[in-house]
Order: structure tokens, then sequence, then C-alpha cells
């Protein structure tokens, strides 16, 4: 046992297939090189606290919450996190108190994952207490306890967050690494909206229930997509992904997901030169994500977004997953 660990999980982004990957179709899915950080520790009580720096406290006892920072709030924040960390000592046979503070450089509720790093780096800070972690046990886990607050979700958010790269996945054929180490240079925009993946998940299936024939059309071209883009990626193909990225986006506002301040920053991003542009994620609101052709374009790109007052940054495919 040791006194004090520490772990770190990336960020990520949907590059291509979001919402149609919820009904049997591939999704893109790479980490980026934005990380949430947890460090865990043993406490002399019965107690599990949790601190984030996104503002959400509190402490359990015998499941009572506590909150200690950002109210009843916090709740739905930490429940997740909490029976995560209780999960990990159900499985150790522990029973001990734990302490962990969450420190993040990943916005959150914009679709970049900020759920599923903190809950990998959480299970994998706690768990690594006791002895030498299994990452793909601590995957599981995770995707166990995100299932809390997205009962329909596809676990590639931890998936992604654990391993870290970039990835096609489906849910009958499960994961595929996307084997290129691309050093795409994107872009992230921030529309300031955030969103309930929940809510847009269920507007779509309501689209689909009233034009089935329609939503099948548009999943066999978000399928194509993806199977050219996977092609794309591989041989680095910078104009051709930024192209499929521009069409992914107009499928995506044909299935109602899209938001005018996404169209505003695509507008803002393709004027600063982005090879394409695409809202990532559940949509309606959160975060844009845009293609640069170099470096260079892509700094230029997010100084645009800032100066239209969004906030932006540039990132890059992370291929370091879970570091425990
Ligand atoms: O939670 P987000 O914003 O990363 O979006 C999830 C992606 C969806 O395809 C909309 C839902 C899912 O479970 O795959």
């Amino acid at each position: 046992m040791t006194k004090l660990s520490k772990a770190s999980a990336p960020a990520k982004i949907i590059l291509f297939g979001e919402h149609f990957v919820v009904y049997g179709n591939p999704a893109i899915l790479a980490s980026i090189n934005r990380r949430i950080t947890v460090i865990a520790r043993f406490i002399n009580s019965d107690k599990i606290i949790i601190r984030s720096d996104i503002k959400a406290a509190g402490e359990y006892c015998d499941s009572t919450f506590n909150p200690l920072e950002g109210n009843m709030k916090a709740k739905s924040t930490l429940d997740p996190l909490y029976n995560a960390i209780k999960n990990v000592l159900a499985a150790r046979n522990q029973k001990v108190g734990i302490e962990t503070d969450i420190f993040s450089e990943v916005p959150h509720g914009i679709g970049l994952g900020s759920s599923a790093a903190s809950c990998v780096a959480t299970i994998a800070a706690v768990d690594s207490l006791f002895g030498k972690p299994d990452i793909r046990k601590i995957c599981e886990q995770a995707i166990e306890s995100e299932r809390m607050i997205h009962k329909n979700s596809s676990g590639a958010d931890c998936y992604i967050s654990t391993f870290g790269g970039l990835v096609n996945y489906n849910k009958i054929g499960g994961f595929h690494r996307i084997k290129a180490k691309n050093t795409l240079p994107l872009v992230i925009g921030d529309t300031g909206i955030k969103h309930s993946t929940g809510d847009l998940v269920a507007r779509v299936k309501k689209f689909k229930d009233r034009n089935g024939t329609l939503f099948e059309a548009l999943s066999r071209q978000a399928r194509d997509i993806c199977s050219q883009a996977t092609v794309a990626i591989s041989s680095n193909n910078r104009e051709i992904i930024g192209r499929l990225m521009n069409e992914n986006q107009e499928i995506l506002k044909k299935i109602g997901v899209s938001h005018e301040k996404i169209d505003d920053l695509i507008r803002i991003c393709t004027m600063a030169g982005a090879l394409g542009v695409k809202m990532t994620g559940a949509g309606g609101g959160g975060a844009i994500i845009a293609l640069a052709g170099s470096m260079k374009d892509s700094s230029k790109i997010a100084s645009q977004i800032k100066a239209h007052g969004y906030d932006s940054f540039e990132a890059r495919i992370e291929y370091k997953g879970l570091n425990v």
C-alpha cells in the first residue's frame, strides 16, 4: 500500500460519426493533449472526499452526501466518481477513507470527454493505492460508472481516455486502432453553451422515428464518410480529412443537432483558412473542431476564434492514454 498516488487521463474529440454511432454505425475518436489529473490519498476517517477544481467538492459518509463546494449541484457531478471509488474499494476488499483531488485542463460539458477522463483517472489513482492497477479493468470500471450519467453510453469515451490515440469504433465490431502517428493541427472552439448528451440523443431518436427513410440515407452517408476518413487519416491526407469533416457537419445539421453558434464558429474558422470544421460530440452548443493545414494556420484560427469572443485552444492527437 502506498500513501498517495497520482493518475492522469486525456480528453477526447469525435472526429467523425457522432450520433450515428448510437445506431450501430462507426465513429472515429481521438484523445487530445489536454488531461485530467487525480491525486488520491488515504484519510483517517471512513469518509470519501472528492474535490474538483471545477468548483465541485463534497464528502460522502455511508452514501450520505455533504457538499463542500458547489451546493447540491456538485452531487450530480461527483456521484459517478463516488460510485467508481466505492466499486474500486469493493473490488479490492477494502473499507478505508479516501480523499481525491481532481485537476482539469479540460473545459467540461462541451463534449470533450471530461467526465470520462475524470472517471478513468480517479479509478486508476484510487486503485493504485492498493497495488499495480490492471488497465483493462480500470477501463471497464469507468464505463460502468459513466453509464450512471448516460445510460446508453457506448463506452467509447472511457476507452479512448484509457488507451489514447485514434480509434474506429462501432457497437458490433468494437474498437479498432487506426495505426497512424498523425500530428493533425487541430483547433477546439467553445460555443460557451453546455449541452446534455442525453437530451440530444433523445432529439435524434425523435428525428429518426419521424423520418425513418431519410435517417437511413444519412446513416449510409455517415458510414461512408467514416470509412473514407479512416483511409485519409492513415495516409495523413489533411485536405481529404477536412473535406470529410465538412460533409459530416452537413449531415449533423440535417438531423438537428447543430446550433447557430456552431455555424458562427464554422464561418470564423473557414474564413481563417481551416481545411474542415465540424461540431464534436453531442452538439446543441458544445465544442467545434477545426483542422488546419499547418501548425502556423492553427494558431491563426485559434486567435481568430478568440477575436470573435469565443474560447479556443490548439490541440494535437495524444497517443499516451492513462498515465498511472
Ligand atoms: O457526450 P458527448 O458530447 O461526447 O457526445 C457523445 C456522442 C454521441 O454519439 C452523441 C452519443 C454516444 O453515446 O455515442
